[in-house]
Formats: structure tokens, sequence, C-alpha cells
């Protein structure tokens, strides 16, 4: 078995390190595409750094542009690259652009496809990720699905059952793996002067916010408040897509808004951990407030992880300033500890061994 392993962005990374990790330990065949959607070094550079990941045998050096710009200039050094390479198994992770370009790609090669993360719905196709989702999942062979729900969303698109494996989400792996190392490493609590759930972490990324001005000028209002009512300071490492939509609109800040670069996994992780709310538009964020327990706000209309709010552990609020304050008190206040729903850190061990079958 050769397997090319295909990433782009910083959750790829992120939630891709537990297999690299497990390929390494057993001497698996395999090489990485990185494809570099993500190249500013605060999103690519320091997680292979920080998760001692080993180099990646091409780096495609892609860069930001149009969907169709983009998707099509990975395509085409994708397939070159597995003409030559010859793989028989493609593994990728999530609803990206870079996801789709590999998924595409494979399966016109007919090479066996791999999709980690399957089977997630928002139901909502005016999200580039829900159609990126939809296609990988139609494009493979192998559906490595998070949770029962996200299994059953694929027999409801006639996906067989035969090729759907429920094993987790690697996220809960990575956090297994690096929480514990995080927290004897990571200074950020200390660096940034903060005290236990005494703040409020942020961040928000999505296209259908950050490309709206409207919708952005919003989400500032109700964190602005929220700050307002708790008194305690509010943390955003800000994503640059989001910094230069900010600049485009002219949108005004709140000053006691604390706009940061955006950090490394350890540095995340442990202010995560240690949060009293999480107010965030992101998926990955969403699975490990859960994870952690954290209580969390999420600021969009829907979401592909509704395992979050069936436990109790996160609200959808959209982008809405009223709701943001309304949910954002309500949710900070609960205490209890949910289920993890995403399964129990042997995600990777089980994508490989079904992937060897
Ligand atoms: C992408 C994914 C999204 C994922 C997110 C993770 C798609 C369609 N979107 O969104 O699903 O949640 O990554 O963070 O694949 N930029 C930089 N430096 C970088 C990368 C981007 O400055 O390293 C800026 C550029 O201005 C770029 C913009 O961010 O135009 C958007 O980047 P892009 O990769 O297209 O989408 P993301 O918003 O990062
Ligand atoms: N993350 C990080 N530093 C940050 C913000 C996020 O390390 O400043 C991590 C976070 O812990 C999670 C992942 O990045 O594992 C989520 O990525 P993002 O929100 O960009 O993408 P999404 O999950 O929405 O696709």
């Amino acid at each position: 078995m050769k397997i090319a392993l295909v990433l782009g962005t910083r959750p790829e990374i992120i939630k891709m390190s537990p297999i690299i990790r497990f390929l390494e330990k057993n001497k698996n065949e395999y090489f990485i595409i990185h494809t570099n959607q993500h190249y500013s070094k605060n999103l690519d550079e320091v997680f292979f750094k920080e998760l001692e990941l080993p180099k990646v045998k091409y780096n495609l050096n892609v860069g930001s542009g149009l969907h169709g710009e983009q998707t099509a200039r990975m395509m085409v050094r994708i397939e070159e690259i597995f003409l030559k390479e010859k793989p028989n198994k493609i593994l990728v992770q999530g609803d990206t652009n870079t996801v789709l370009s590999a998924s595409i790609v494979a399966s016109k090669l007919k090479i066996d496809l791999g999709h980690i993360e399957a089977g997630l719905r928002s139901g909502d196709k005016n999200m580039p990720e829900e159609i990126n989702r939809i296609v990988a999942d139609h494009c493979s062979t192998y559906l490595f699905t998070p949770t029962e729900n996200s299994s059953k969303n694929l027999l409801n698109e006639n996906i067989k059952q035969k090729n759907i494996y429920m094993v987790g989400n690697t996220i809960v792996d990575a956090i297994q793996q690096n929480l514990k190392i995080a927290q004897k490493k990571s200074d950020i609590i200390k660096k940034l002067n903060l005290q236990e759930k005494n703040y409020i972490l942020v961040t928000t990324h999505r296209a259908e916010n950050v490309d709206n001005k409207n919708r952005l000028k919003r989400i500032f209002k109700g964190l602005g408040m929220l700050q307002k009512k708790f008194s305690i300071p509010v943390i955003i490492p800000l994503h640059p897509r989001t910094l230069s939509r900010i600049k485009e609109f002219k949108i005004s800040i709140p000053k006691t808004l604390k706009i940061i670069e955006p950090l490394g996994y350890m540095d995340f992780l442990v202010l995560e951990s240690k949060t009293r709310l999480i107010a965030t538009d992101s998926g990955g964020i969403q699975e490990e407030a859960c994870i952690l327990h954290v209580p969390c706000i999420t600021m969009r209309d829907t979401t592909e992880r509704p395992e979050t709010i069936a436990v109790g552990g996160n609200v959808l609020v959209g982008w809405d300033e009223d709701k943001i304050l309304k949910y954002g008190i309500k949710m900070s206040k609960i205490d209890k500890v949910w289920p993890n729903p995403f399964g129990n850190g042997n995600s990777s061990e089980l994508i490989i061994e079904n992937l060897s079958k």
C-alpha cells in the first residue's frame, strides 16, 4: 500500500497530524502533498514545527485565488504527481478546496480515495465547504465518518454501508496527543495577562460572515456588547481573511476587544481549555470546545456538527448582536459536563487499519 496524503490548510495540518504520526510509527509507505492553500507562517509552518511533522515531499505553492483558479491549479499539479508516484490510496481530510481538487483527480484516475470527516452536512449549499464535502464523499471509496449522524447522512445520499467506516474524529487524537504538552510549554495565559475562566475566546473567518459587511459589523458589535456585560478580556486571534475584510469595509472594532495574530496550536489549545466561553464560526473549534467541555456559541445559522448542540455544549446564534449577547450570557453560566461525541482518540489507527484491508 502506497498512500498519498493531501493537505493544504491549518485545520487539515492539525487533524492529519495524528495520521502522519501513526504512519511514521508503523513505517507505512506514504508521502505528503501540501497545496499551500495556507502559506502564511502562522497558518502553516508553525504547525509543522510544533507538531514535529516530517517535511512534505511536494509543496505546490498554490496560495490564494478565486475558487475556480485555485482549485484548478491544485488539480493540474496533483494529477501530475499521482501519475508519477502511482499511489494506490489517497487520503484527504475535511472540506476545503484542497480536498475538492484531490478528490476529483483521484476519482478520474480511479485511485481509491479515503475521506476523513466524511458525511458532515450543514444543509446549506451556499457554503463552499458544503459543496466540497458532498463532492469528496461521492468520489470516495472509504468514507471515514466521525459519528453515527454523519454515517446516516451518507446512507441518505445512497452511499453504500460497506464503504462507510465510523471511526470518530482525529481531532480527539490531536487533543489527547497535544494538550498536556501544550499546558507545559505554553505561557500564553501569562503573556496575555489572563486569568482562568475569566476571558472569552473568539474566532471568525467563515466566508459568509466576513465577506458580508453587515454581518461582520454586527458580529463585532455583539462581541463588544458581550465584553461590556462581562467586563472581562475578549481575545480574538484574527484570521488574515477577516483582517483584510475589516480593512476593506472600514469597520471600526470596539477598542475593548483584544485583536491578536493567529496563534500556534499549543497556545490556542491552552486558551481554549481555560476560557469561560468560546464564540466562533469555525468548524474545528466547535468540536474542540465540545471535547474540552467549554461552552460555545456558534455565530452561524447552521452547523455540520449538530452533535455539539445535541449534547448541550453549543448553540447557534447567527450574526445578530442581541443573540450573541443573550446566548453568550446563557452559555457562560452552564455548569455541566457532557459526553464527547467524537470518539475516544484512536481514529487515526482505525483509519489506517481499514485502509489497509
Ligand atoms: C479556508 C477554507 C475553509 C477553512 C479555512 C481554515 C475553502 C473554500 N475554505 O478558508 O473551509 O475553514 O481555510 O482556516 O477551502 N490568507 C492569508 N494567508 C494564508 C491563507 C489565506 O493571508 O496563508 C488570506 C488571503 O487574503 C486569502 C484569504 O485569506 O485570499 C482566504 O484564504 P482561502 O484559503 O481562500 O480561504 P480561507 O478563508 O482561509
Ligand atoms: N487554531 C489555531 N490557532 C488559532 C486559531 C485556530 O491553532 O489562532 C486551530 C484550532 O485549534 C483548530 C483549527 O485551528 O484545531 C481550526 O481551524 P479553522 O478555524 O481555521 O478552520 P475550520 O475548522 O473552520 O475549517
